[in-house]
């Protein structure tokens, strides 16, 4: 594209149906903010400018745009007056910039940026607006396009619709591109003699071509322009996404023995050649490696695993989990903030948190990292090749050399130099035949009270 490009998203909305004390643009896919979702469909443009049109006091909006965008303004909305009113409220923001605008909802997170590429490239001399249509399985709702062979000469919203109108099925998805000039000439001209009393957006498209301009279209599929209301489309976009997170992860080499119950953030990458179980569920900021393993039951956030790692069954691993090459973790044992040399095995039971453990160790079931006093977090730094037996709690901070045996079922408080034995519980004592006598005295005991 040789023009400049803005965007602008709308997202003054009150969602009051989502019965939220959120923001509806806040409101999660993925575990990825609709708005998010929304900016980093734009991000794959590289616009030029980016505005977010929000309701008053929206520090949120504006941190989460931030993160996407930051070199992002923003424009408050306080009197919601329509989708052409909130647009206008971006002007002061857009000052000084000339190419095309492109108009987006905070409310539509599926939208894609390959779909948004098409629409912009429907914008040429004679095409200085376009808009993004849609086939409607139900129509009731939405703005329809009036055509006028190619080009859409109206928008006419359902209450303002003759019934004529509104057997129209081809509609507006609401996402328009179009000249900053025009837009900025246009957009005072806009009236609300209409049944909702708000300034259309919509009505501009009429305008361009009194203005004596054809208004183009683009066609998308419905289920990518679908808008979130309330919590129940939240969770018919939420699947939608999460199919299409599914369908790439397969084609993209990655095995889902069935995916319909493995659940994916936005953000989670996965290498080649892995595996994944059944009910898998992937949380924000996690990055998989090639030939990794997950089997079922795991629960995964914010966690880098290595190339043939092997997770799971019923493994969680916590935000900082560094999991490295061919390590093994095994059912019921639970990682956090701790780095994992390669081919480490903890098979069994165990929580390491705040730790370093280093490559080729064995944690036998049961091994507990002590990290926490009550007040501050300890760090347990465990060197490599060393074989920590079962059920022993690793008082942090505290520091195990390398090649160290553990005796199974020892507190280890103090460090333990390289090569050593560490041992620490009771000296075990043996009583001849103590258990007979306590069975024969209990027994006669119970028969004696009958
Ligand atoms: C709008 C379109 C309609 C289209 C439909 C698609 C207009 C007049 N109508 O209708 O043609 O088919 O979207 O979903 O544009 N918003 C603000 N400030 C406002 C008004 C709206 O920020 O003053 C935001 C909303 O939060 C939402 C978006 O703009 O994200 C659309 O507003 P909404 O009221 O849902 O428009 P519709 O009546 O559904
Ligand atoms: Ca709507």
């Amino acid at each position: 594209m040789m023009t400049d490009l803005a965007i602008v998203v709308l997202a003054a909305g009150m969602g009051t149906r989502m019965n939220s004390a959120l923001p509806k643009v806040l409101h999660k896919v993925a575990n990825r903010t609709m708005l998010g979702h929304v900016l980093a469909a734009a991000g794959g443009l590289s616009p030029n400018l980016a505005v977010v049109v929000h309701g008053p006091s929206a520090e949120i909006v504006r941190s989460e745009s931030l993160k996407f965008f930051p070199y992002c303004k923003f424009a408050t909305q306080v009197d919601r007056l329509g989708t052409g009113h909130a647009v206008s409220m971006a002007r002061d923001a857009a000052l000084g910039f000339n190419g095309t605008v492109l108009v987006l909802y905070g409310d539509v997170p599926l939208i894609q940026t390959t779909t948004l590429t098409a629409l912009l490239s429907k914008i040429d001399a004679t095409h200085p607006m376009a808009v993004l249509g849609f086939e409607a399985k139900n129509p009731h709702g939405y703005g329809r396009l009036i055509m006028a062979g190619e080009a859409v000469t109206a928008i006419r919203e359902q209450l303002d619709a003759s019934p004529e109108e509104q057997r129209i099925a081809l509609c507006n998805s609401g996402i328009i591109a179009i000249d900053s000039k025009l837009l900025w000439q246009l957009l005072p001209k806009l009236h609300n003699s209409n049944a909702k009393k708000e300034y259309y957006l919509t009505d501009l498209v009429g305008l361009t071509a009194d203005a004596g301009f054809a208004v183009a279209l683009s066609v998308c599929d419905e289920a990518e322009v679908a808008g979130v209301n309330d919590r129940v489309q939240l969770s018919t976009i939420e699947e939608g996404f999460q199919n299409r997170c599914r369908t790439k992860a397969m084609l993209a080499g990655a095995t889902l023995v069935d995916p319909a119950s493995v659940f994916f953030s936005a953000d989670t990458s996965l290498g080649q050649d892995v595996v994944i179980e059944p009910n898998v569920v992937f949380g924000p900021g996690v990055s998989v490696g090639n030939g990794v393993e997950i089997l079922a039951f795991s629960h995964i956030e914010g966690a880098v695993i290595g190339e043939g790692a092997r997770i799971g069954p019923f493994a969680r691993l916590r935000p900082g989990a560094e999991i490295g090459a061919e390590v093994h973790i095994g059912n019921f044992v639970e990682i956090k903030k701790s780095k994992i040399g390669k081919g480490v095995k903890a098979n069994h039971l165990t929580y390491i948190g705040d730790a370093i453990v280093g490559a080729g160790s064995n944690i036998g079931a049961g091994t507990i990292t002590c990290n926490y006093d009550g007040y501050e977090k300890h760090l347990t730094e465990i060197g490599e090749k060393v074989f920590v037996g079962s059920n022993t709690a690793l008082i942090a901070p505290v520091k195990i050399g390398n090649g160290v045996n553990i005796a199974a079922g020892s507190v280890i408080t103090v460090d333990v130099p390289e090569d050593a034995l560490a041992l620490s519980r009771t000296p075990q004592e043996i009583k001849a035949g103590w258990a007979k006598k306590y069975r024969t005295v209990k027994a006669a005991r119970k028969a004696a009270k009958k």
